[in-house]
C-alpha cells in the first residue's frame, strides 16, 4: 500500500520532469522520495533476515544514513543504492523481493550465507544489475527466468546452493554475460546448445549438477572461453573435437562423466594456453599426446581412473610450471621395462608438488633420478604397478614428501636408511614387496609419520625401538614379514596408535608385556602367527576401544583374564591355536557386538556357554579342546555334570517310541499293498553311523574345500541337482571324508535353498538324517560368492542308483537290495519323517523326498538329505494328529515306492 503510493509518486515526479517541470522545490522533493525508497527496501530486506549473528546489520538503524550502513554502496551524487555486499555474514534468512526496489543497484554479494527459500523472480526489475552472486548460500527452487531481463548481467553466480530444474536456455539472451557459475547445484537437463551464442562468456562453470546429453559443439564457437568446467555430471559421448580449436581455454575440466574417445594428438599444439587438463574419471583411451610437452603453461595434468595406455612422454620437463601430474588409475606402461625413465625428464619441474603413479602396468626400475625430483614434491605414489630394483638412495632428497606409497609392486633390496630424512612424511607404504634386510632405525626419524606399512615383505632383524619417536604414528603394519626377537618396549609407549597394530606372521618372541594397556584408544591389535608365549596381559583390559583382537597361533599359557570383560565393542577375538587353559569366560556371552570367536585347540574345559556369539555356530568355534561340555546341543559336546530333570526325559523317550512304532505300523500295512510285505523283521543293531567322524561343528574355509576336493575335480563329482554339486573330500588334518554340497549360485533359487537347509538342519539331528558338519560361506578366488554345506559321506550312495544301476556303473552287480534291506531303508525313512514332523523343537516338512535324496552309510542305514525345498512349520500350521501321518505316507509312497522292480 504504502509502495504504491511511492511508485504513483514517483511516476508522478518523473512526469513533472518529462514536462520540463523544473522547480527546485520540487526536485528535491523527488530526490528525498527516490532515496527514501532505497531506505525502505534496505529495511525490507533486512526484515527477511532471521538470525544475524556477527550483527551485520546493527548499523542499519534510523540514527545512521542508510548509505553508511555495513555493505551497503551509493552512489555519491543521487544518494541511491549502488551496491550491496554482505559477503560471508552468516546471514540467515530470506531474501526479500524488495531488494527489486534498489533500482540503481548493480552489484549484489550475498555470497557465503545462509539465504534459503527461492530466489525472486523480481529480480529481472534490477535493470542496471551487473553482477550477482548468491553463491554458497542454500537458496532453492529453480533459476529465476525474469533474471533474463536483466540485459546488463555481466555476471551471473549461483554456484553451490540446491536450486533444482534446467538451466534456462534464455541465459543465452544476455549479451553481455562473461561468467555464468552454477556449480554444485541440483540442476538437470542438458547444457543448452545456445549457450554458443553468447559470444562475450569466458567462463562456464556447470560442475556437479545432474546434467545429462554430451557437451554442445556450439560452444567452440564462444571465442573467448578460458574455463570450461562440466566435471562431476552425467555427461557422455565424446567430446566435440572443435573443443580443442578453443585456443583461449586456460582451463578444460570434463572429470567424472562417461566421456569416451581420445584426446587429440595435437592438443598441446591447439590449446598452447592450457593452464589445467582435467579428464580423470572417464572412460577416455589411447596414449597420452605427446604435444602435452608443448602446452607451456601447464600447471595440472590429472587423467586419472580412464584407460590412457602406453608409454608416458618423456617431454613432460618442458612444463616448468608444472604441479599435479596425476596419471593413477590408467594402463599406462609398455612391456619394455624402462617406463619410468621419464622420471628424469621431470626433474626439471620444480613446482610438481604431486606425482600420482599408481594403478598402471609400469614395468622397470626406478631410476636414480628419482632424487633429483621437485623439493616441492609432497606426494609420489608408485603403487600396484610392476617396479622392480631397489629404492634409490636419493629418495632421501626429497624432503617434502608427506606421502610415499610403493605397495604391490616387486621391489628389492634393503630400505634404504635415507628415508629417515623424509621429515616431513606423514604415510609410507612399502608393503607387498620383496624388500628384504632390516627396517632401518631411522625411520624413527620421521616424527610426523601417521601410517606405516612394511607388511608383506622379507624383512628380517628386529623391530627397531626408535618407532617409539614417531609419536603421531597410528597404523603400523609390520605383518608377515620375517622379523625376530621380541616387540620392543617403545612401541606401547606409542599412545598416538589408535587404529592397528599389526605384527601378526612374523617369528616375534617373548611376552605381550603388560604395557599393551598403554594403548588406550587402539581399535586392533595382531600378533597371530608368532611364536609368543606367557599368559594374556590383564592390561589388554584397559584397551577399551579394541575392535579385534587376533593372538591365535601363538604359545600363549594360562588362563583368559577376567579383566578383559571391559572389551564391550569387541567384534572379533581370535586365540585359538595357544595354549590356554581353564574356563570359557562366561562374559563372552555378553559382549554385544562380538561377531567371531575363536577359541579352539587350547586345553581349555569346563562349560561352553549357549548364549551371545555362542549360539551362532558360524560365529564361534570351541573345537580341539578336549575337556569341554554342555554348549548350544548342536555342537554335540558331552552334557556337563548337572543333573537334569530325568522324568520329564523319560515321558519324552516314550512318546518318541509310540510315535516311531504308530507309522513303522502304518508303513508296513501300506506296504504290503504295495506287494513288497515281509514278515521276518529283523531287529537291527544300530551304530551310530560313521563314529569317527568328529561331532564338532568347526569352520572351514574355501581353500581348505579346494583343497580336500582336488578343486573340485570332476573325479570327485558324486552327484548333482538344479541347485548344486556334491563332492567327495578328504579334509585335514584328520583326513575325515566328507561330501561338500556346493551351491549353484548362478542358478535362481539356490541362494534361497541353502539358507533354507541351513536352518532347517541347524537344529535338528537324527540317526536318519545325513548329518551337517559344518558350512562354508565365502568368496572364492575369483571374488565371486561361494557357499557350500560340508556333509557326512555316505560311501554307498543314494537309493536312487541302488534302485536303477546305471549300465556305465562297473559294480552294478553290487547294487541289488534285498527286500529286507529294502524295508528296513522304509522304515529307516519313516522315522526320519517322524522326527521332522514330531520331535523337532520346530515341525519340518522336507517336500522333496524322493530315492535320490534318501543316501545310504556303509551299513546300509539310510539318512534323509537334501533340505533345501524343506518347510519350516510354525506353531500355529501344526498339523493334527492325524493329518500329519497321511502326509507322511503320500510323500513316501509317492517316491520311494515305484523303485520296485
Ligand atoms: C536524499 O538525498 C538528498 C541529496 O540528494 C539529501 O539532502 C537527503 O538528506 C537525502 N535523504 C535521505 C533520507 O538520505
Ligand atoms: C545505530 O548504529 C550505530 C552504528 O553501529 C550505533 O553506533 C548506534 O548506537 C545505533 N543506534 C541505535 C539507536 O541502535
Ligand atoms: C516476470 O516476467 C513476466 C514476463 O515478463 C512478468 O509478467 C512477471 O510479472 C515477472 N514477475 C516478477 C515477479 O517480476
Ligand atoms: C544463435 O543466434 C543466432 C542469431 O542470433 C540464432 O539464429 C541461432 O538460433 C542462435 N543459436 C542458438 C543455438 O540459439
Ligand atoms: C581447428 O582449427 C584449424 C585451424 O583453424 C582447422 O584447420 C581445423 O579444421 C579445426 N578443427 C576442428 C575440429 O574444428
Ligand atoms: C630442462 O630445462 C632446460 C632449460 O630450462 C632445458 O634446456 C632442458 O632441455 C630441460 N630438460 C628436460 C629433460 O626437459
Ligand atoms: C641429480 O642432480 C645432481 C645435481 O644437479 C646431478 O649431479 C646428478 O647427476 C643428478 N642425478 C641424476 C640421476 O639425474
Ligand atoms: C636421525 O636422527 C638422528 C638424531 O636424531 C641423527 O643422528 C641421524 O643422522 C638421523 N638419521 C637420518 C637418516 O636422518
Amino acid at each position: 500500500m504504502g509502495l504504491s503510493v511511492f511508485w504513483s509518486f514517483i511516476i508522478f515526479i518523473h512526469v513533472i520532469h518529462f514536462l520540463g517541470g523544473s522547480l527546485h522545490s520540487i526536485t528535491v522533493v523527488a530526490a528525498t522520495f527516490s532515496n527514501e525508497t532505497d531506505r525502505f527496501a534496505l529495511l525490507a530486506f533486512k526484515d527477511q533476515i532471521a538470525n544475524d549473528p556477527l550483527r551485520a546489520l546493527s548499523s542499519w538503524n534510523n540514527s545512521l544514513h542508510f548509505c553508511k550502513w555495513q555493505g551497503v554502496t551509493c552512489r555519491r551524487r543521487r544518494q541511491r543504492v549502488t551496491a550491496l555486499n554482505l559477503r560471508r555474514m552468516e546471514l540467515k534468512g530470506l531474501l526479500s523481493l524488495n531488494i527489486a526496489n534498489l533500482t540503481f543497484l548493480w552489484r549484489i554479494n550475498l555470497q557465503e550465507n545462509k539465504f534459503h527459500g527461492p530466489i525472486p523472480q523480481d529480480i529481472g526489475r534490477l535493470f542496471h544489475l551487473r553482477y550477482l552472486n548468491l553463491s554458497q548460500n542454500n537458496f532453492q527452487g529453480q533459476i529465476p527466468i525474469n533474471i533474463t531481463k536483466c540485459s546488463n548481467l555481466r555476471v551471473i553466480d549461483l554456484g553451490h546452493n540446491d536450486i533444482v530444474g534446467e538451466i534456462p536456455v534464455e541465459l543465452s539472451t544476455l549479451p553481455k554475460l562473461t561468467i555464468i557459475d552454477l556449480q554444485s547445484n541440483k540442476l538437470v537437463g542438458s547444457i543448452p546448445p545456445s549457450f554458443g551464442n553468447i559470444s562475450s562468456l569466458t567462463v562456464l562453470s556447470l560442475l556437479d549438477n545432474s546434467l545429462g546429453g554430451s557437451i554442445p559443439v556450439d560452444l567452440s564457437r564462444i571465442p573467448n572461453l578460458e574455463f570450461l568446467e562440466v566435471s562431476g555430471n552425467r555427461l557422455s559421448g565424446i567430446i566435440p573435437s572443435q573443443l580443442y580449436n578453443l585456443s583461449s581455454l586456460l582451463a578444460f575440466s570434463v572429470t567424472d562423466n562417461s566421456f569416451s574417445g581420445r584426446i587429440p594428438s595435437d592438443i598441446g599444439l591447439t590449446l598452447p594456453n592450457l593452464e589445467a587438463l582435467l579428464v580423470g574419471g572417464n572412460r577416455l583411451t589411447g596414449p597420452i599426446p605427446r604435444s602435452l610437452g608443448n602446452a607451456l603453461r601447464l600447471e595440472e595434468l590429472e587423467l586419472t581412473d580412464n584407460g590412457f595406455s602406453g608409454p608416458l612422454p618423456t617431454n613432460l620437463g618442458r612444463l616448468q610450471s608444472l604441479a599435479w601430474l596425476n596419471l593413477v588409475g590408467n594402463q599406462l606402461g609398455t612391456t619394455e621395462g624402462d617406463d619410468l625413465r621419464f622420471l628424469a625428464s621431470l626433474t626439471n619441474c620444480s613446482d610438481l608438488t604431486l606425482l600420482g603413479l599408481e594403478y598402471n602396468n609400469l614395468k622397470g626400475v626406478l631410476p636414480d633420478s628419482v632424487g633429483n625430483l621437485s623439493i616441492q614434491l609432497e606426494m609420489l605414489t608408485l603403487s600396484e604397478n610392476q617396479i622392480f630394483g631397489s629404492i634409490p638412495n636419493g629418495i632421501g632428497n626429497l624432503a617434502g614428501l608427506t606421502q610415499l606409497t610403493m605397495d604391490h609392486n616387486r621391489m628389492t633390496g634393503s630400505v634404504p636408511v635415507s628415508i629417515g630424512k623424509l621429515q616431513s612424511l606423514q604415510v609410507l607404504d612399502l608393503s607387498i614387496n620383496r624388500f628384504s634386510g632390516n627396517i632401518p632405525f631411522s625411520v624413527g626419524n620421521m616424527s610426523l609419520l601417521g601410517e606405516l606399512y612394511l607388511a608383506e615383505n622379507n624383512l628380517q632383524g628386529f623391530i627397531p625401538p626408535t618407532l617409539g619417536n614417531c609419536r603421531n604414528l597410528y597404523v603400523l603394519n609390520l605383518s608377515q614379514n620375517s622379523l625376530h626377537g621380541d616387540i620392543p618396549k617403545q612401541v606401547f609407549s606409542l599412545v598416538s596408535l589408535t587404529l592397528s597394530l599389526s605384527l601378526d606372521g612374523n617369528f616375534l618372541t617373548g611376552r605381550l608385556p603388560e604395557d599393551v594397556g598403554d594403548l588406550k584408544n587402539i581399535e586392533e591389535i595382531h600378533v597371530a602367527r608368532n611364536r609368543m608365549s606367557g599368559e594374556i596381559p590383564q592390561a589388554l583390559g584397559d584397551c577399551l576401544k579394541l575392535e579385534h583382537l587376533s593372538l591365535e597361533g601363538n604359545f600363549f599359557n594360562g588362563t583368559i583374564p577376567r579383566s578383559l570383560n571391559t572389551l564391550k565393542v569387541i567384534q572379533i577375538l581370535d586365540l585359538s591355536d595357544n595354549n590356554l587353559s581353564g574356563q570359557i569366560p562366561k562374559y563372552l556371552e555378553e559382549f554385544r557386538f562380538l561377531q567371531y570367536l575363536n577359541l579352539s585347540f587350547n586345553d581349555l574345559d569346563g562349560e561352553v556357554p549357549q548364549e551371545g556369539v555362542f549360539r551362532n555356530l558360524s560365529a564361534s568355534s570351541v573345537l580341539g579342546n578336549k575337556k569341554v561340555c554342555g554348549g548350544i546341543p548342536v555342537l554335540q559336546l558331552p552334557s556337563c555334570p548337572i543333573t537334569a530333570s530325568k522324568k520329564r526325559r523319560r515321558s519324552l523317550v516314550i512318546k518318541v517310541v509310540i510315535a516311531v512304532f504308530g507309522t513303522i505300523l502304518c508303513l508296513l500295512i501300506l506296504s504290503c499293498l504295495f506287494g513288497f510285505c515281509y514278515w521276518r523283521k529283523k531287529p537291527r543293531k544300530r551304530l551310530s553311523s560313521t563314529s569317527s567322524l568328529k561331532n564338532h561343528h568347526f569352520k572351514v574355509s574355501y581353500a581348505e574345500l579346494l583343497k580336500a576336493t582336488n578343486a573340485f575335480s570332476s573325479s570327485n563329482l558324486i552327484g548333482f541337482g538344479s541347485y548344486s554339486s556334491v563332492y567327495k573330500g578328504v579334509l585335514d588334518p584328520n583326513e575325515m571324508i566328507v561330501a561338500v554340497k556346493v551351491l549353484n549360485l548362478q542358478q535362481r533359487g539356490a541362494s534361497k535353498s541353502f539358507i533354507t537347509e541351513c536352518e532347517a538342519l541347524r537344529n535338528i539331528r537324527h540317526r536318519n538324517l545325513v548329518k551337517v558338519l559344518t558350512s562354508c560361506s565365502s568368496i572364492d578366488f575369483k571374488g565371486d560368492h561361494f557357499k557350500a554345506l560340508v556333509l557326512e559321506f555316505m560311501p554307498n550312495g543314494s537309493l536312487e542308483k541302488w534302485l536303477h544301476p546305471q549300465d556305465d556303473d562297473g559294480s552294478s552287480h553290487l547294487r541289488k537290495l534285498s527286500l529286507i534291506q529294502r524295508l528296513n531303508i522304509a522304515i529307516d525313512v519313516a522315522s526320519a519323517l517322524e522326527y521332522l514332523h514330531h520331535d523337532c523343537q520346530t515341525p519340518v516338512i522336507h517336500r522333496d523326498l524322493k530315492p535320490s535324496n534318501v543316501l545310504l552309510d556303509a551299513d546300509m542305514i539310510a539318512h534323509v538329505g537334501d533340505f533345501g525345498l524343506a518347510r519350516l512349520l510354525c506353531e500355529s500350521d501344526h498339523y493334527s494328529q492325524n493329518q500329519s501321518s497321511s502326509a507322511v505316507i503320500k510323500g513316501t509312497i509317492g517316491y520311494v515306492a515305484p523303485g520296485s522292480d
